[in-house]
């Protein structure tokens, strides 16, 4: 199976976890695509979506479903979502596609996150992706300095806004062996929004094209 037919049934599993009547949260990126897709032949069948970028939620219209705030959604019962890296205790890397914050906003607002997968982005530990971090933009610099001091190289996305209007670094040569930590530490730096790194608040259902791993 190549990586799209391993994302379109990755998409075709994650389907079966949307109830009917129910707002569903929806990320961003090539397999989320394809959820989208499934999504759009049930929207008449669904209540609406709160979607996590303007790239989601043009899709999400075009077929017919509803977009709605996440403040008037109240606590969402499954966000679906795509990733860049997924470990062993599904701790993930996330924002290859720089819309990390307001993903992990909704994945904080939902009872289940289930992450669609293809295998290549299964590791032992993480890191090999080069780990976002979105940033205030007056902060770039010196969030960059403090990354260095902890031992990241980061890489300015120059080019780049994303949709809350911030600037992305992509941190390389990181073995993340314990994300937790890495997550709350990189927080901890003044100017930081969101760091990718998907670990307090992980998937609780991984679904690597046609496996799912609970
Ligand atoms: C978007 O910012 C990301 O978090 C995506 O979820 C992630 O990059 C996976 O994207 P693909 O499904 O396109 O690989």
């Amino acid at each position: 199976m190549n990586r799209d037919e391993q994302k379109r049934m990755a998409a075709e599993q994650a389907i079966r976890y949307i109830e009917d009547g129910t707002v569903v949260g929806v990320g961003t990126g090539s397999t989320v695509a394809f959820f989208i897709e499934e999504l759009g032949r049930r929207a008449d069948r669904i209540e609406a979506a709160v979607s996590s970028s303007e790239q989601s939620t043009a899709l999400l219209k075009k077929l017919g479903i509803r977009v709605i705030d996440l403040n008037s959604a109240g606590e969402i019962p499954v966000y679906v979502d795509g990733a860049d890296e997924c470990d062993p205790q599904r701790c993930l890397i996330k924002g290859g596609g720089a819309a990390l914050t307001r993903e992990k906003i909704i994945a904080a607002a939902s009872r289940k996150f289930v992450c669609m997968i293809d295998s290549i982005k299964r590791v032992d530990v993480l890191g090999k992706f080069p780990l976002p971090v979105e940033v205030i933009p007056m902060a770039r610099s010196y969030v960059a300095r403090e990354i260095v001091k902890r031992g990241g190289t980061p890489v300015w996305r120059d080019g780049v806004t994303t949709d809350n209007g911030n600037w992305i670094l992509d941190v390389h040569n990181l073995r993340i062996t314990d994300p937790v930590a890495l997550e709350a530490d990189y927080n901890q730096i003044t100017g930081v929004v969101c760091v990718g790194l998907f670990a307090n608040r992980r998937a609780d259902v991984v679904i690597v094209g046609a496996e799912t791993l609970k």
